[in-house]
This record gives C-alpha cells, structure tokens and sequence, in this order.
C-alpha cells in the first residue's frame, strides 16, 4: 500500500504504475456511469482524487458509499498537470473495509468549534484538526530535538506527588480511600493519613522541584509530561489538564534562561513551519489570516526585555483604560500582557524582576529586597506563553520564603537539602504545550488544540 504522503513526494515518478491505496472518503459524487472520490488516508493533510467508471465490478455499490467509509482502492495514478491536483488514480477495483452511514455527523458544510467539541471522537477527521492534531505531534518532536541536540536530559518526574511545586494550593487530590466509605475519626473529621497508602497527595501541578534535582547532577534537563490544575478558571487559555516543558539549567543565571527560551520558540517555528507547510498555509488561510507573517517576523526579530517595573510604566503611560487598574504590585492580567505584546511592542516580550508577593516562593531574591529574579514570556494574541525563573539557591533566604509564604518546611526538605550539598546558580521555566500550540496554529481556544481538553464541565471523552 502507498501512503497518499509518499505520492506527493514521489509524484510523476509513479506515473502510469498500479498502486494501491487505502483511506477514508471524505467527498464523494457520482453519475450514472462514472464518479469521484476525494480521499483522506491520515498520512498527508491533502487528500487524492480517486476516478472510477461502470466497469468497476461493484460500481453501484461503491457510487452509494456514505463519506467516512474506509476503502481500499487498486489503480494506476495518473498525472493531470491542467487540475487542481498534480494526479489522480483510475481505480480497477474498489474494495470496501468498512461502510459508514448519512448519519455520519461531518459533512461537508463547515461546523462551529463549540459543535466540534462535542463529537471529540471524530473531530480529528476534519481539516482543521486534522491540521492541528499534525502539528502538535511535530512541535512535540520539536521540543524534543531542540533539547536533545543540545546534550539535555529528559527526566520524568512524578505525576501524584506530596508537595505543592507552585505553593499556590492548587491541586487535585489523589486518594485511595474507598470514598464510599470514608474512615472518619472520633471527632467526626475525615482520616486523612488514609489518602495515599499513608501520605497525603495530590497530582503535580510543575515537575520543576523534582526537575532541580536532575539539574544538579546532569546540568542541563528538561521534563515533558502532563501537569493538573485545580482552577476553577473557565478561560480560552486554562486547562485543568495540560503539558508542560521545564528546562533547568545549571550554573546559569536569568539571562541565560531568557537566551534559552528564545532559542527555543524560535527553533519550534522554524521546525514546524518546515515540516508541516500545507498544515500553516491551511491556518493562514482559515483560522489565522496574519499568521505566517507574524510567525516568520518572530524569527528573524529579537524578543524585547523589560522589567516588570518598566512594563508597568509603559502601562501606565500607555493612556489607555483597563478593566483591572495597574499599579507596581499588581499581578499582570491577560489584558495587560496583550497590551504590553501586541500594542507597545508589537513581538515577543520578556518581563523580568516581579514583586516578590506575586511569584512563587523558589525566585531568586534580587537585591533590592523587593523583586524576584522571575521572567515571563509574552506574546501577541495568548498573553503569558512561559514563566519561569532563577531559582533561589541561598538555603536562609529559601527557608525564609518558605514560611513566609505559610508552607510547610516539611514537605521541601529534599529541595531544602539541593542548598546544603554542593548548591549552584540554575534556572528555568516552563512552557505551556497547549499555549505554543495555539499560537503556532492561530486556533482561539485551548479546548481546541488537546485532544480530549479537561476543561470546566468538561471530561466527557
Ligand atoms: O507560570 P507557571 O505556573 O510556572 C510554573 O509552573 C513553573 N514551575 C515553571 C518553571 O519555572 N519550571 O506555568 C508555566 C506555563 C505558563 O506560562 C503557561 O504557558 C502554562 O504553563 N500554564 C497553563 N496552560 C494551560 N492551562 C493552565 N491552567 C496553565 N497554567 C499554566
Ligand atoms: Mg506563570
């Protein structure tokens, strides 16, 4: 069997020879004496142009074939240099795997998002998440090469954990407890010690404390895997589940992770714009009209660097009114940050040096006492693509933080202990997966760029 990927590569090499294809058909229109097929077979996002006649032995049946029934055909490809498509097959026969029915819910009129959403199972099938689904395979592998290449180690750190990564106590609990019998103490009070086998855990919302350890015997890291937030925050750029990609370098400071970060979404770009360039001509067209152009501008410019203080001066000076007023001290909210990215600066902005009451509690104090070695990742139409930092590497002032904050020294003694043996500059970030997706596809709404999206009210699939 050829893959329909292999006869856009191969082309008119294969001119006159018999092939055999197998696929789904995604139109399909017939007469009395001959018809056409348009079929998908998952390998390429364009489809090939299937012509048969009466004298296929199951003409009547094939000519009635309902779009999404899997076929195999046996024909010889020929070129047509004057159509839309460089070829087509002339089938001799058309054998079918499996029929489908009118009822099949994809026809051909264009459906809305929200519609997509609910028929998640075959949702895939469709141009748009065809196209999708393609290029977060290929920016996944991106990812991966981009560290690889460079000589970091992938570590897998855990997904149920005891400690709280963010101190921001948003977790989703992990039990064992017969929850239809829970074990309830004297008092009336839920026997916690229960949860995990004997400790209390939740699913991981960052592997980045895990991922410093690794850090600290193989320098340069990175993780790759799920994280879970329990915000109950019904946005177009919040998923309770999504992944996460946290590098951690050692001996390195702030401006060696922002160099890193650069690098990086410039390299996925430059990647995904290479390998899957019907899939970006298709959101270009579709989705996203400025998209390539935007994308490509990002390449060859610098990102721009401020501080929070900075930004929050050119906020302020920017005349403009905002929902959620801005003052130094005050967390950016989205509409800040599209602000900053898409009106003052036009390209991608690092902020750097944020108040130390808005940011986790493992940020490098700066020397003012005041601000945090922290940066953000802004870009235009998402907001906030990464976050990350230089991580404290001072035990005092880590444990200082620690109960400033109110967590538990307990539960950070291993990270505690990274301070006491050997302790070195690092840093590192995060990047959301679901985030660089939308903004490599131009796709308005984090349900539309997972899969099967864990969202609010929303875990059907
Ligand atoms: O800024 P965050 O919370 O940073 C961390 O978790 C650090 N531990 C990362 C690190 O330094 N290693 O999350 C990092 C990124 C955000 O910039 C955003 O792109 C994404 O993760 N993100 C989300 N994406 C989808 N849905 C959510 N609920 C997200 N929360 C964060
Ligand atoms: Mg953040």
């Amino acid at each position: 069997t050829t893959y329909i990927r292999d006869l856009y590569k191969k082309g008119s090499d294969l001119e006159d020879q018999e092939i055999v294809v197998s696929g789904w058909i995604r139109t399909s229109r017939a007469s009395k004496t001959f018809g056409f097929i348009e079929l998908n077979d998952g390998t390429y996002f364009k489809n090939v142009q299937i012509v048969y006649d009466e004298n296929l032995s199951n003409f009547e049946a094939v000519s009635k074939l309902s779009i999404a029934s899997a076929i195999i055909i046996q024909g010889k490809l020929v070129l047509t240099p004057d159509a839309k498509q460089p070829f087509e097959i002339l089938a001799t026969t058309i054998e079918v795997e499996g029929e489908s029915t009118p009822e099949y819910p994809l026809q051909k009129k264009r459906h809305t998002m929200e519609y997509l959403r609910t028929i998640a199972h075959l949702r895939p099938r469709s141009n748009t998440f065809s196209a999708v689904f393609r290029v977060r395979s290929v920016a996944a592998y991106a990812i991966h090469k981009f560290f690889q290449d460079r000589g970091f180690v992938y570590v897998h750190t855990p997904i149920i954990t005891g400690s709280d990564a963010e101190g921001a106590g948003q977790m989703f609990r992990v039990t064992t407890m017969d929850l239809e019998n829970l074990p309830m103490s004297d008092n009336g009070q839920l026997d916690v010690a229960e949860d995990f086998f004997g400790k209390e855990t939740n699913l991981t919302v960052s592997g980045q404390l895990e991922a410093e350890t690794f850090a600290l015997a193989f320098r340069d890291v990175y993780t790759f895997g799920p994280t879970f937030r329990a915000e109950n925050s019904n946005t177009k750029r919040h998923a309770a589940e999504f992944w996460m990609i946290e590098p951690e370098i050692a001996f390195a400071d702030l401006n060696d992770n922002m160099d890193l970060a650069e690098d990086m979404v410039k390299y996925i770009i430059d990647y995904v714009l290479e390998q899957c360039p019907e899939e970006m001509k298709f959101f270009n067209e579709r989705i996203d009209k400025g998209l390539l152009d935007r994308l490509t501008h990002v390449l060859s410019s610098d990102f721009v660097r401020v501080t929070y203080t900075e930004a929050v001066e050119a906020l302020k000076n920017s005349g403009e009114t905002f929902e959620f007023p801005v003052f130094w001290g005050a967390d950016l909210q989205t509409e800040h940050e599209r602000y900053l990215t898409e009106v003052i600066y036009k390209k991608p902005v690092f902020v750097t040096d944020y108040p130390k009451e808005i940011k986790s509690f493992y940020m490098r104090m700066n020397a003012d006492q005041k601000t945090v070695a922290a940066m953000d990742l802004l870009v235009p139409g998402i907001g906030e693509l990464i976050g990350g930092s230089q991580r404290e590497e001072r035990y005092d002032l880590l444990l200082n933080r620690i109960h400033e904050m109110g967590l538990q020294e307990e539960d950070y003694w291993w990270y505690l202990e990274l301070r006491k043996f050997g302790g070195t500059r690092h840093a590192g970030y995060g990047l959301g997966f679901e985030r660089m997706i939308m903004y490599l596809t131009g796709m308005g709404n984090i349900r539309d760029v997972v899969p099967f999206p864990r969202t609010v009210k929303n875990a059907e699939f």
